[in-house]
């Protein structure tokens, strides 16, 4: 099928470059030029594990284009994938979907169009999408009467940093869409994978679990909101188990002993319980946001949605509290921060907790270091202000340090040289915000671990 995806972003590559791999012939749009020709050059430009082999082998598929005229005529679907930044009252900034949805209504010309909502978009805005599209082809010169579209909301589930296993082996694929036609094409566009009959990559085998895909199919309204709905609920299904974290280190238990025993409970289910400094990244924060601003359009209170994003909040002040306590005095020490994005095997720093413990931390005086596998380039990029000194390596961070806190657990920092950085610390202290290193083999090498539980 011809398929149009705007806006190269992290859904939206990811998708393209999916459905480009399962024999589609896609067109991906994005107005930053230097973005399209980076991506017609083999070149990605995000950090994804796996993105630039799937482009490589999807290439004859895919066409990279800053032209609605190239993209969008003759296309059977277009996906609307462009970014939905948070404004201060929580509720999204819809300016990126309406310019992309009044571009598509000026070229689209077959009979039906099926203009798919990728974006994370309140909810009614497949209904503002279809007003936005029927004024753009009604404003046309030749009236565009012979141009059809239905309007489609499909959520994207996907996390960074394993966002090609998540859109190629799916827990489900959600469609809402008023029209039974746009559901029959959008059945056929994932047909390849609802069913799992591509080839899969050698480096993104098929899990032996993984059988046919579930398709659920609802109104509009309804798909909208499971979006919402599902990151709500791993929101607060994290800030649970930091709730509960803090009992266990008033009554000394073991959080994640008490994280096991409870996820192993097929109701409740083991993953998104690991307790720490809690969430970051795109998603989260943004969408608990706007589903407690839509409510507020109701006239409705979210208690527990709100209660998660607080409990939240409250985990990155608990970093600094613990190193209040331990340290005494926070003035004039030096703090070592291991991982700044927001979570492993992605460069992504959107509300990452590292920066917000950071410019804690700075602004009580301290000195802070840092260190980074793949996000220190983008640090710098996007945080060059904040007088964070980065570093080239764990060791070369502790150097010196007064404590060191695991922010990130990328799985290099779980087998460092425990020894050598120790002995490079003024105080050898190391706060685990992840539950992700050996308290043993820490003593062992002369450390003191500290953990929020
Ligand atoms: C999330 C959703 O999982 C995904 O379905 C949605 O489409 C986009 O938002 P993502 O933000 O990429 O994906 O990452 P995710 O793996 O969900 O982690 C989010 C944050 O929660 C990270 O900061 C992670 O460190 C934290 N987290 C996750 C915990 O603190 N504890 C956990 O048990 C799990």
């Amino acid at each position: 099928m011809r398929v149009a995806i705007i806006g190269t972003g992290y859904v939206g590559l990811t998708t393209g470059v999916c459905l480009a791999f399962i024999g589609h012939d896609v067109y991906c749009l994005d107005s930053d030029k230097s973005k399209i020709e980076a991506l017609r050059n083999g070149r990605v430009p995000i950090f994804e594990p796996f993105l630039a082999e799937l482009l490589e082998e999807a290439r004859s598929n895919l066409t990279f284009t800053t032209c609605y005229e190239e993209a969008i005529p003759g296309a059977e679907v277009v996906f609307i994938a462009v970014g939905t930044p948070p404004t201060p009252s929580g509720a999204p900034n819809l300016e990126f979907l309406s310019q992309a949805a009044r571009s598509i209504g000026q070229h689209m010309n077959s009979h039906l169009t099926v203009v798919v909502n990728k974006s994370t978009v309140p909810i009614g805005s497949g209904n503002w999408v279809d007003s936005l599209l029927r004024d753009a082809i009604d404003s046309r010169q030749n009236g565009g009467e012979h141009t059809g579209f239905a309007v489609a909301s499909n959520p994207e589930f996907l996390r960074e940093g394993s966002a090609l296993h998540d859109s190629l082996y799916p827990d489900r694929i959600v469609i809402g869409a008023d029209e039974p036609r746009a559901l029959e094409v959008l059945y056929t566009l994932y047909r390849p994978i609802l069913d799992q009959t591509f080839s899969a990559p050698t480096y993104l085998p098929r899990p032996e679990t993984v059988g046919a895909v579930p398709l659920l199919s609802t109104d509009l309204a309804s798909a909208e909101l499971i979006k919402y709905a599902a990151n709500a609920f791993l929101a607060l299904k994290i800030s649970f188990i930091n709730e509960i974290g803090l009992v266990a280190e008033r009554v000394g238990a073991d959080i994640s002993e008490v994280g096991r025993g409870i996820g192993l409970d097929s109701r409740i289910g083991p993953r998104f319980l690991s307790a720490g400094i809690g969430w970051g990244g795109s998603c989260f924060g943004k969408d608990t946001a706007a589903l407690i601003a839509t409510a507020g359009e109701y006239g409705l209170h979210l208690p527990i949605v709100e209660a998660a994003r607080k409990i939240n909040s409250r985990q990155r002040d608990r970093v600094v509290e613990k190193l209040l306590h331990e340290l005494k005095i926070l003035k004039g020490r030096t703090i070592g921060l291991l991982g700044l994005a927001f979570k492993p095997n992605t460069d992504d720093l959107r509300e990452a907790p590292a920066i917000e413990i950071a410019q804690k931390l700075i602004d009580r005086g301290v000195r802070v270091k840092a260190h980074d596998p793949v996000a220190i380039d983008r640090f710098e990029r996007e945080h060059k202000g904040m007088g964070v000194l980065l570093c080239g390596s764990a060791c070369e961070v502790a150097e010196g340090c007064d404590a060191l806190v695991l922010i990130t657990e990328w799985s290099e920092y779980r087998d460092l040289e425990w020894e050598e950085i120790a002995k490079k610390m003024r105080c050898p202290i190391i706060l685990d915000g992840r539950h992700a290193l050996d308290a043993e083999k820490l003593s062992r090498a002369g450390l003191r671990m500290l953990s929020i539980s």
